[in-house]
């Protein structure tokens, strides 16, 4: 690769930033966050080093899930703004040098949607074969993505006479995604929202989306694809699919990469939490190690946490207790029989040397880092909001009542702030500016880093040799260069003779390393016998720069 490169396919080395504009900024105070309060905030996510942001459905709906019950494609919710709103925060956005996508919710509608609405009341309706209907309940129907709360995916509706399918609630019925006619209007759903300046999309629950055994569906997310291409040449889908990883690369596409851009990788996230329980990196490690290479234009979305609950869901059911055990002790802080309802920091009990180590494995594992807003300053869950919603309190930016999020009065506000040790009072971003050693101030260094270290990337992921359990070492290389990161996953320091000789440098004829993150500035020599000795502390991280003698790097 060449560096230039990077610009081209800009997703590869994005730094990727979800939030909701209902929990951002309320700027007329209102209650509810808006548009304008986000065109306010686009300065913290650029000097932060986010170069994408992913926005949560905004669009009108009835607001049962989220906003991912949408009852109008082509519009905003009146009580974030309107489209002018919109296209200004794109606008500035671009300005500060980010790029926005949004997220597109096709699998299903709200039943509020007009199209559902009029499907319902006739048979002869011309949106009818929009859904799926049946006359009766078949005896093997599939499981519900909401196994507590929906009994299966067919629903009957009195006024339509038959049954619906819904993969999730039973207010978001399915659409018929098989129908040219659906798959029509979602083409155009897509050319609207990218003629309004956007750069992609996060795609939801896309194995619902398209049927995974069907090749003749992948040559609709192909199309799809090949759209988004066409109507916008740097145009990206980032697609949501938490299977394993032989069942994800389909998804990718088969010819040269060319369906998914970018796929969250659910397989490492899983496999993080059951090492953080384990205080071994021997799981992160397997399932980095089994990662499927992919083409040249697709990459991974590393996170840590996102709006919904930490999905345990691919792990046993003994790995699941572990975690269940070690984080979420409670019954309240579980949900769907597969997840946690928390964020990372207070899982960790507020260590900061744990907390920025998992960002910092986030920020150089191999792909592209996908924050969720809060993370930035260590935000925590209010368990006292049942369900998934306790990860999703408004933004904290200062410790006011209303922790800087709103002036409204705490009744009227649209979520219940963090409370607590994790109330605005203490966990806040004017604070952390302030603070030379905050976490904010540490996750803008990583964003940095990340930003001026494009093999993490693009490059080709080494495993090394730790020599202990608990330790990961790992390299990344490209043309662009060479990256070490060592990250402990026990309390108590290591001191960890890396072997570096997998990586195939000359070793000892002046080739140097020099460590990124801390603040020495002398490059250490690696000594001649390929090896290079690194003291841990605790949780301790280290990024360590490969500089051969000719390297023309600033460092
Ligand atoms: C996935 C979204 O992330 C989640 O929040 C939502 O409930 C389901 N899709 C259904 O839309």
């Amino acid at each position: 690769m060449r560096v230039t490169d990077t610009s081209d396919l800009w997703w590869k080395t994005a730094v990727f930033y979800n939030l909701d504009v209902e929990t951002y900024l309320d700027w007329n105070d209102d209650g509810v966050g808006d548009l304008e309060g986000l065109a306010h905030r686009l300065d913290h996510l650029a000097e932060l080093g986010v170069t994408c942001l992913w926005l949560a459905p905004f669009y009108p709906s009835p607001q049962r899930d989220n906003g991912y019950d949408i009852s109008d494609y082509y519009g905003v919710d009146p009580r974030y703004g309107h489209l002018g709103d919109f296209v200004e925060v794109v606008r500035t956005a671009r300005d500060r040098g980010m790029r926005v996508i949004v997220d597109l919710v096709v699998n299903h509608t709200s039943d509020q949607h007009p199209w559902f609405r009029a499907a319902r009341s006739s048979p002869d309706s011309r949106f009818r074969e929009f859904y799926q209907w049946r006359d009766d309940v078949p005896a093997d129907q599939p499981a519900n993505m909401f196994p507590d709360v929906e009994d299966g995916v067919w629903s009957y509706d009195d006024e339509a006479g038959q049954y619906y399918r819904h993969s999730f609630y039973s207010h978001q019925p399915d659409l018929a995604t098989d129908r040219q006619a659906v798959r029509d209007e979602i083409a155009k759903v897509i050319g609207f929202w990218l003629q309004l300046g956007i750069d992609g999309f996060r795609v939801d629950a896309v194995p619902h989306l398209i049927a995974t055994d069907d090749g003749a569906e992948h040559e609709f997310l192909q199309a799809l694809r090949g759209y988004v291409s066409r109507r916008s040449g740097g145009g990206m889908m980032l697609g949501e699919v938490n299977l394993p990883y032989d069942e994800m690369v389909p998804f990718f596409g088969a010819d040269d990469g060319d369906e998914l851009t970018m796929q969250f990788d659910f397989v490492a996230n899983q496999a993080l939490y059951l090492a953080l329980a384990r205080q071994d990196a021997g799981p992160l490690r397997a399932a980095l190690a089994a990662r499927p290479a992919l083409a040249r234009g697709n990459q991974w979305g590393n996170f840590v946490r996102n709006h919904d609950e930490l999905t345990l869901d691919q792990l046993s059911d003994d790995e699941r207790d572990e975690v269940f055990e070690a984080f979420a002790p409670l019954e309240s802080q579980r949900i769907h029989g597969r997840g946690i309802v928390r964020r990372l920091p207070p899982m960790l009990d507020g260590d900061p040397r744990r907390i920025r180590m998992v960002y910092s494995l986030m920020f150089s594992t191999p792909g592209a880092p996908v924050l969720f807003y809060g993370e930035e300053i260590g935000m925590g869950e209010n368990p006292a909001v049942r369900g998934r919603g306790a990860v999703r309190t408004p933004m904290q930016w200062t410790d006011e009542a209303g922790g800087g999020f709103s002036r409204a009065p705490a009744d009227d506000l649209t979520a219940p702030l963090a409370v607590e040790g994790w109330a605005p009072e203490h966990v806040n971003v004017s604070r952390q500016r302030h603070e030379t050693d905050s976490l904010l101030r540490f996750v803008q260094g990583l964003a940095r880093h990340y930003r001026a270290s494009p093999e993490i990337g693009w490059g080709e992921l080494t495993l090394l040799e730790s020599g202990h359990d608990c330790v990961l070492a790992h390299a990344v290389s490209s043309s662009t260069g060479t990256l070490v990161a060592v990250h402990n996953f026990a309390p108590d320091g290591r001191s960890v003779d890396l072997d570096l000789a997998p990586l195939g440098l000359d070793l000892g004829d002046g080739v140097r390393l020099t460590d990124l993150l801390g603040e020495r500035t002398s490059p250490d020599e690696a000594s001649a016998a390929g090896r290079h000795r690194v003291e841990l502390e605790g949780y301790g991280h280290r990024w360590l720069r490969v500089l051969r003698p000719d390297e023309k790097r600033l460092v």
